[in-house]
């Protein structure tokens, strides 16, 4: 071993000291480095038409923007049987299944089959970008 790989090492394992002891403290910069890893970006807040909405199928979510930079997110997942919605259109969110449609400003159904609502979800906006949280 020379002695670079030996700084080198103990460099690893002192950073990892580090990391372990933040974790076990509960350290707030790493909980906020954390909550951050874990929101997930949909796409740019231009995205979201306003008076509409978009459908975030592979994240099963739907953001609206009922009114220009008021953002509302739910679940894409139809409460009727499960299918996801298709499309935000004449302000409802459009299931294909069976014809439920919710309200784009707060998830409420508007026609059925469905009877629940859409489960609201929560997103950010950071500098122009949606994210999921
Ligand atoms: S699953 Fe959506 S209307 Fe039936």
């Amino acid at each position: 071993m020379t002695g670079r790989e030996a700084v080198t090492r103990r460099t690893v394992i002192a950073g990892g000291c580090v990391v372990a002891a933040a974790a076990v403290a509960g350290c707030s910069s790493g909980d906020q480095a954390a909550e951050r890893s874990s929101q997930k970006t949909l796409g740019s807040t231009s995205d979201i038409p306003v008076g509409g909405g978009t459908v975030f199928a592979d994240q099963e979510v739907v953001v609206t923007q009922p009114t220009a930079g008021a953002f509302r997110a739910f679940s894409a997942i139809c409460t009727h049987r499960g299918c996801t919605v298709n499309e935000v259109v004449d302000g409802t969110i459009n299931c294909p299944c069976h014809g439920s449609k919710y309200s784009a400003a707060d998830g409420s159904v508007v026609t059925g089959p469905a009877q629940m609502p859409l489960p609201r979800r929560e997103v950010t906006v950071e500098g122009g970008s949606l994210k999921l949280v």
